[in-house]
C-alpha cells in the first residue's frame, strides 16, 4: 500500500510524549515559494512534524511574516525566512529535502502547459541554486507543468555535473490522494484504507489511475470506470473552476506535498517499505520520464516498482498519453538547454 501522511493527532501525541518516530529526526527542509497558496499550508504541516528540525522558507515576498508566524508554534522545527535571491544560497545550505511550489497557478480555461512561459524560468532559476548549494538534497517539484519542470530540473543538474536521477521527483501525490478519495466515496469505504496507484504524468490524459490495482480490490461497470477515470484526470480543473479565478488546488496540494515529503524523510531515516508514485527519470516506457510506484530509501529511489499488470483499458491510456508526455518533456529539455 502507498504511504500516507501521518495523522496530525498521532504526530502531536508522539511529540507530547517525546517519542522519536525514527532514529534521526533532524532533517533540514526548504520550501521555495513558501508564501503562496500551497507554500503556506505546506510549511504549516512541515512545522507540525517531528521529522523536521529546520524549516527554511524562501520566497520573493512575505517570508519574514510567514516565518515569524510559524515560529510561534510549539514544535521543535526551527523556522527561518529568506527573502529575495540574495538569500537563496543561505536558505539552501545543508538541506536534505527541497520542495518547490513557486510559480503561477492556473486560472479557469488554462491548461498546465499555459503556465510554461512563466514557471519554466522560475524552476530553472531555483534549481540552479539547488545544484550549487545543496546538490545532494532530494528535490521535489510541485510547480506546473510538472511534465516539463522535471526535465528542466534534470537538465539543470546535468549542466552543473551533479545530476542524480534517484533524487529528483515530480510531485504527483495529489492525483493519488484524489483517486483514493473518489473511489472511497463511490464504494462507501474509509478513504484512509484505499490505495490507488496513479501512473504516467501530471496533466489531463497523462494522469493514469490504475483502478485495477486498487487496494482493496474494487470493481466498476465500464461506464462508471470511464467517468471515474475522467474525474481523477480533471480533478484539478474542478478546483480551478470552483475557485473561479482565485487559483488552483492549494490545501489538498499542501496535504499531498507534506505526505510525499514525510515519506521521503521516513525512508531517509531507514524506514523500510515506503512506496510513493512520482514523476521521475524512467526506463519503464518509451517516455524518458514517467510516474510509477517507487520504493524509497536513504538515497532516494531505491527501486522503480514499474507498472505491473494492467488492463487493456489502462494499456490504451498509457499508449494515448505518450505523444503528449514526450512533447512536454522535449519542451522542458529544449528550454533548459537555452537557459542561462
Ligand atoms: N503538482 C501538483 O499536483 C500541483 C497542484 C496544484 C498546484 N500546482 C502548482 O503549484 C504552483 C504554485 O501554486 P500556488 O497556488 O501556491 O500559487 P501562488 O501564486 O499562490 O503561490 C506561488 C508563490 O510562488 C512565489 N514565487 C513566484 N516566483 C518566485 C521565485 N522566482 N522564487 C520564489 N518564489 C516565487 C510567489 O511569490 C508566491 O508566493 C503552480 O505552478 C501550480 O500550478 C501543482
Amino acid at each position: 500500500m502507498l504511504s500516507r501522511l501521518a495523522r496530525p493527532a498521532a504526530a502531536a501525541a508522539a511529540l507530547r510524549r517525546g517519542i522519536a518516530t525514527s532514529a534521526q529526526n533532524n532533517a533540514k527542509v526548504a520550501v521555495l515559494g513558501a508564501s503562496g497558496g500551497i507554500g503556506q499550508p505546506l510549511s504549516l504541516l512541515l512545522k507540525n512534524s517531528p521529522l523536521v528540525s529546520k524549516l527554511s522558507l524562501y520566497d520573493i515576498a512575505h517570508t519574514p511574516g510567514v516565518a515569524a508566524d510559524l515560529s510561534h508554534i510549539e514544535t521543535k522545527a526551527n523556522v527561518k525566512g529568506f527573502l529575495g535571491a540574495d538569500h537563496l544560497g543561505e536558505c539552501l545550505k545543508g538541506c536534505n529535502v527541497v520542495v518547490i511550489p513557486a510559480g503561477v497557478p492556473r486560472k479557469p480555461g488554462m491548461t498546465r502547459d499555459d503556465l510554461f512561459n512563466t514557471n519554466a524560468s522560475i524552476v530553472a532559476t531555483l534549481t540552479t541554486a539547488c545544484a550549487k548549494h545543496c546538490p545532494e538534497a532530494m528535490i521535489c517539484i510541485i510547480s506546473n507543468p510538472v511534465n516539463s519542470t522535471i526535465p528542466i530540473t534534470s537538465e539543470v543538474f546535468k549542466k552543473h555535473g551533479v545530476y542524480n536521477p534517484k533524487k529528483i521527483f515530480g510531485v504527483t501525490t495529489l492525483d493519488i490522494v484524489r483517486a483514493n478519495t473518489f473511489v472511497a466515496e463511490l464504494k462507501g469505504l474509509d478513504p484512509a484504507q484505499v490505495s490507488v496507484p496513479v501512473i504516467g504524468g501530471h496533466a489531463g490524459k497523462t494522469i493514469i489511475p490504475l483502478i485495477s490495482q486498487c487496494t482493496p480490490k474494487v470493481d466498476f461497470p465500464q461506464d462508471q470506470l470511464i467517468k471515474l477515470t475522467g474525474r481523477i484526470q480533471e480533478a484539478g480543473t474542478e478546483v480551478v473552476q470552483a475557485k473561479a479565478g482565485a487559483g488552483s488546488a492549494t490545501l489538498s496540494m499542501a496535504y499531498a506535498g507534506a505526505r510525499f515529503v514525510f515519506s521521503l524523510l521516513n525512508a531517509i531515516n531507514g524506514k523500510e517499505g515506503v512506496i510513493e508514485c512520482a514523476f521521475v527519470r524512467s526506463d519503464e516506457t518509451e517516455s524518458p520520464y514517467f510516474s510509477t510506484p517507487l520504493l524509497l530509501g536513504k538515497n532516494g529511489i531505491e527501486k522503480n516498482l514499474g507498472i505491473g499488470k494492467i488492463t487493456s483499458f489502462e494499456q490504451k491510456m498509457v499508449a494515448d498519453a505518450m505523444p503528449e508526455l514526450k512533447a512536454s518533456i522535449k519542451k522542458g529539455e529544449e528550454f533548459a538547454k537555452n537557459f542561462k
